[in-house]
């Protein structure tokens, strides 16, 4: 069977909004602004945060952000960090502050997310911007589900009314996501690890939104004919390869629209932190 669904290219949409921001750096330097600072800040040696933390800290500078690095060895304490986010805090050249999770497990990642003040927390975990998500009055919104919103977006397709299903319940991507998709309009189901028969759920879904980082999960005959399928999931196979959570091939075969990996969600991740970080300069910090 050919392949019918059409590809949700996040590179290149992706690359649009880095574009915009580059252009409103400049235009803020010109009228004599500062430009938008992003602390990120990295605890320990975790590979894979590793890799997501430079990707964050290179496009901030091509954006022509000012990018402050923090790399602390896994022995800092919570104390010490948490100085640390208070120093960030004060810093009128700082806009935006990112802590790269997981953290160490003598750190308490709650007591961290909270201490980062609501208006420089361009991750959007704070309570407070979790909070506003949740009722509907967004201020600064978790990077992953914004994204995965201009996605959507992007296909034209209409978000009103339809059976979005959210696979996965993290702070980090299920829960805020499907909040954002409950803002667009959608009736909206979130599975997890305790979902009864997750088949089912996913076979009745227009869009599905898989986040749980277990390859091939979603087998593509789950799929719902013309449904929209976005692939959260980035794993690294034995081989080297990058693989969803989705079946790909299998999928395409069935969807309307499908974002591939790698170049579906992952670079709109980045691109909604610096979004957020430029709003948090010119919108809350000006
Ligand atoms: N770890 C995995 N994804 C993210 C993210 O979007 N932000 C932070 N701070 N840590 C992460």
């Amino acid at each position: 069977m050919p392949l019918m669904a059409q590809i949700i290219d996040g590179k290149a949409i992706a690359a649009q909004i880095r574009h915009t921001i580059k252009t409103r750096v400049s235009e803020r330097l010109e009228h004599g602004l500062h430009p938008p600072g992003l602390a990120v800040v990295l605890v320990g040696q975790n590979p894979a945060s590793e890799i997501y933390v430079a990707n964050k800290r290179k496009a901030c500078e091509e954006v022509g952000f000012l990018s402050f690095s923090f790399d602390l060895p896994d022995t800092t304490s919570q104390v010490e960090l948490l100085k640390l986010i208070t120093q960030l805090n004060r810093d009128n050249s700082v806009d935006g502050i990112l802590v790269q999770l997981p953290l160490p497990t003598h750190i308490n990642s709650q007591a961290i997310l909270e201490a980062i003040r609501p208006d420089k927390d361009v991750d959007g975990f704070h309570p407070y911007n979790v909070g506003r998500l949740a009722q509907r009055n967004p201020i600064l919104r978790p990077c992953t589900p914004y994204g995965v919103m201009k996605l959507l977006e992007n296909t034209g397709v209409d978000l009103y009314q339809q059976d979005a299903v959210v696979v996965g319940a993290s702070n980090i991507v299920g829960r805020p996501m499907a909040l954002e998709l409950l803002l667009g309009g959608c009736t909206v189901t979130v599975c997890h690890r305790f979902t009864k028969n997750l088949r089912a759920q996913v076979e009745r879904a227009d869009i599905v939104v898989v986040a749980v980082g277990k390859p091939n999960l979603i087998p593509g005959e789950w799929v719902k004919p013309g449904a929209i399928v976005i692939d959260v999931g980035m794993n690294r196979l034995a081989d080297g390869k990058l693989c969803g959570d989705i079946e790909f091939t299998a999928a395409a075969e069935r969807a309307s629209w499908i974002t591939p990996v790698p170049g579906g969600v992952g670079p709109m991740t980045v691109a909604m932190l610096l979004h957020n970080t430029l709003f948090a300069a010119e919108e809350l910090h000006s």
